[in-house]
């Protein structure tokens, strides 16, 4: 026979669970430290709801003390461990409040950049000459007139230097018209044979406009060996354009002048846009011309002390914005300046 609950205690019992929801309730729904502080009161205060419930138990009769006691003291310590745990919580939301954090919204994802498309098409063009064997190479954007001119077979005073139109410094140094003067840095310091290529920007006082500016990029490349021949140039510049510009493109070489080459030439590629049929991205010619070349004069040899008997090389130069203009069919060298994000994120 189940034994029987004593009424007392089954009303002791009872208020501890009314108070129990009630408090949940309260507590619950409590937005402040003040209507915490107030349900405490209103509970556990000197004349609180809890508290007089607890002075009540020494009223009862001894043999019923221990249970009811037990009930009551249980709930006050849950009411009060449930109390501290929401003051913990709204004071970690008021602390988030402050800092003004809305742990809710959404991340701000970091915006990705690309490379910029100049970039690109000079890291290309050194990966297919680095494919042949071509060291990269860099030298300084301030030159001196020795660099950029007199070593390269230009003296003071030559007609040719006229087509390098230059910015110069009070100094009396320049900002280098083409990326030749690291030709002849590299051959000063280092002793046949060489391959090698030098990327970088150049200047040149040209009025802007759709294709010139007075700041541009050019890749040199120059090798130096033994029995180096035309056929060489031609080689390495075929492979050149048919990485660059795929298997259909072709190539010519038209005779030029370059006072560092002997012979020169321009080098055309037929036209990528409309095959070699004629269209307005090549005037209708046909061809695009995209670099000059040719076989390093032995004046130029003779200026570094390399024996001319001995070796010899082959030299050319390309613009990287024309190229880039070209594969992108991109109309205007400006654009690459600009730094205009709705123009560099297309690529
Ligand atoms: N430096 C020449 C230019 O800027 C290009 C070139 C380089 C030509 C090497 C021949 C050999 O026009």
């Amino acid at each position: 026979m189940p034994q029987k609950i004593p009424s007392r205690i089954k009303g002791i019992r009872k208020k501890t669970e009314k108070m129990e929801q009630e408090t949940d309730v309260l507590i619950d729904t409590a937005k402040t430290q003040e209507e915490l502080d107030k349900i405490r009161t209103e509970y556990l205060g000197r004349n609180g709801l809890l508290t007089r419930l607890l002075k009540s138990v020494p009223q009862l009769p001894l043999k019923y003390r221990p249970e009811a006691g037990g009930l009551v003291n249980t709930f006050k310590r849950k009411l009060e461990q449930n109390l501290r745990n929401k003051r913990d919580v709204l004071r970690k939301e008021k602390e988030q409040k402050e800092l003004k954090i809305d742990i809710t919204m959404p991340g701000i994802s970091p915006e990705l950049g690309s490379i910029h498309p100049v970039n690109q098409i000079m890291r290309r063009i050194s990966q297919i000459f680095m494919n042949l064997g071509f060291k990269t190479v860099e030298g300084p954007e301030i030159e001196t007139d020795y660099y950029n001119f007199t070593a390269l077979n230009i003296p003071e005073g030559h007609p040719s230097r006229e087509t390098f139109h230059t910015f110069y410094l009070d100094s009396g140094e320049l900002l280098r018209s083409q990326t030749s003067p690291v030709q002849v840095r590299v051959m000063e310091k280092e002793k046949p044979p060489l391959r090698i290529i030098a990327p970088g920007r150049v200047f040149r006082p040209d009025a802007t406009d759709a294709s010139h500016s007075f700041m541009f990029h050019q890749v040199e490349g120059l090798v130096v060996d033994k029995n180096i021949t035309f056929a060489d140039l031609k080689g390495t510049l075929s492979v050149f354009v048919r990485e660059m510009f795929g298997e259909k493109t072709r190539m010519r070489f038209r005779p030029h002048f370059f006072p560092f080459t002997e012979p020169s030439a321009e080098v055309d590629i037929s036209c990528i846009i409309c095959g070699g049929n004629g269209c307005r991205v090549c005037s209708f010619k046909g061809w695009l011309e995209i670099l000059g070349a040719g076989l390093v004069d032995p004046n130029v040899f003779g200026t570094v002390k390399y024996d001319p008997e001995i070796w010899r090389g082959f030299a050319f130069g390309m613009g990287v914005e024309r190229i880039a203009m070209l594969k992108y069919s991109i109309t205007d060298i400006r654009l690459f300046f600009e730094n205009d994000v709705r123009f560099l994120r297309q690529f």
